[in-house]
């Protein structure tokens, strides 16, 4: 393999983040784009009722044109040809990972790459611990950042509505936790050399995704920022049925909880990521970071009552929508991820194993109104 090769790029998970991507990357970078779908019969289904095309409506641009673009080589566990896989983009959810990997394991070693674009924490843990227990063989591993949004639009099969165009941060994720710093210079090695690397950054691509690729330090932040607004937000307002707006002003009591205990066992979990900003300002080579006046419960706080209940205040949060759809939820990734931190160092986090506990009931209690309803 060489870098000129036109890259290929196989995508487990083509639901609405797996589409978005696949469109604008045939749009705008130069490789090609295999999904790989969970059963030969899910594959059929692309093939015949979707024509193997995926299409991604831009809600937010005049119009809304619909964008389709046709994926002739998808593939399933069935039918997969044994290709070695150079990279894979996973964007399943994040409780699916782990079932998802295991048919391809065998194409996957130390020269694939491999993005997670998933929201929560947690699932580079079950990559390390259960997937991928061969060091040797472990892939070069990317973490993104992802603040699009999409959704399936209903009755529509393989049909995206594009909400927002955000931005997807990236980053080169360790497999050794305690790895946390790069510079700049491992930074600018990856974007040269990394094939993967060298597509997420390739223009026009990069400028029209808006892709930022940082150091893992910088993703952190923003990944770790976003996490504790996701545990504060997504398990209450979904527990409560609500839209973000309705409890505006009225939270921040169960907000102020859920920040300290998750800060509380993060700032242990991720030690040299909280002793950054003091060991390493002012150093050439690495990015200055505000980490301390970012990630405290005060601002936090402010930020989940301005940002997600003032701007966002009309939203309904991916929880709420997952059992209004009686879906499965992410909440071992979020409030559950705080619970299993607390439960390595002997922490308490009571309120956010509340929530967790609370929102699996809301669950259980909407899946059993809607079978008795069935019948
Ligand atoms: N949607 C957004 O706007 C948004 C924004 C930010 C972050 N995120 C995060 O991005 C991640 C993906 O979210 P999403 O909204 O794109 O989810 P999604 O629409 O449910 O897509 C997940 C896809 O994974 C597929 N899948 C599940 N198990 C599989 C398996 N074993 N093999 C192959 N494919 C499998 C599903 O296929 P089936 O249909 O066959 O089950 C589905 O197409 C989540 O962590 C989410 O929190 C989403
Ligand atoms: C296997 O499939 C990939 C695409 O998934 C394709 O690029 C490759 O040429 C195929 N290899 C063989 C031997 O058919
Ligand atoms: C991958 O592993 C093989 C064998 O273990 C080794 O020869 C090769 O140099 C490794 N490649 C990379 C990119 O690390
Ligand atoms: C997606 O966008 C189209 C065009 O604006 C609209 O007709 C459709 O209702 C939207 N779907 C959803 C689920 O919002």
């Amino acid at each position: 393999m060489t870098l000129d090769d036109k890259p290929v790029v196989h995508i487990v998970g083509l639901g609405s983040i797996g589409a978005l991507l696949a469109v604008d990357l045939l749009r705008f970078a130069h490789c090609s784009v295999v999904p790989l779908f969970r059963s030969k019969k899910r594959l059929e289904q692309f093939q015949k009722e979707a024509k193997s095309t995926v299409g991604v409506r831009k809600l937010f641009l005049e119009n809304s044109p619909l964008f389709e673009q046709e994926l002739q080589l998808g593939s399933s566990p069935e039918t997969f040809n044994g290709t070695h896989i150079n990279n894979l983009v996973v964007t399943t959810k994040t409780y699916q990972t782990k079932d998802s990997l295991q048919p391809y394991l065998p194409y996957i070693d130390n020269n694939t790459n491999l993005i997670l674009i998933q929201n929560g924490l947690g699932v580079s843990d079950v990559l390390r611990n259960e997937v991928f227990t061969d060091i040797e063989k472990r892939p070069n591993l990317f973490q993104g950042v992802i603040a699009h949004g999409c959704f399936q639009d209903k009755d529509q099969i393989f049909r995206f509505n594009h909400t927002g165009a955000v931005d997807l941060k990236v980053a080169r994720l360790p497999w050794d936790p305690e790895q946390i710093v790069q510079s700049y210079d491992s930074l600018s090695a990856d974007v040269q050399e990394n094939q993967l690397a060298r597509l997420l950054t390739s223009q026009p691509f990069s400028k029209e995704f808006c892709v930022k690729f940082m150091t893992y330090q910088e993703l952190l932040l923003g990944q770790l920022y976003k996490f504790i607004i996701n545990a504060c937000m997504n398990g209450l307002a979904a527990t409560l049925d609500c839209e973000n707006g309705e409890i505006a002003g009225r939270a921040s009591g169960v907000f102020k909880l859920i920040s300290e205990e998750s800060l509380q066992v993060l700032k242990i979990e991720y030690e040299p990521f909280f002793n950054y900003e003091k060991r390493y300002s002012n150093m050439p080579n690495y990015p200055s970071l505000a980490i301390s006046s970012v990630l405290n419960t005060a601002k936090l706080v402010e930020d989940v009552e301005y940002i997600a209940c003032v701007l966002n205040a009309k939203s309904s949060c991916s929880m709420r929508q997952d059992i209004l759809y009686l879906r499965d939820i992410e909440i071992d990734y979020i409030n559950g991820y705080i619970v299993n931190l607390g439960e390595k160092y002997h922490i308490g986090t009571n309120a956010n194993k509340m929530l967790k506990e609370m929102v699996n009931l809301k669950l259980h209690i909407s899946r059993s109104r809607a079978a008795t309803k069935g019948k």
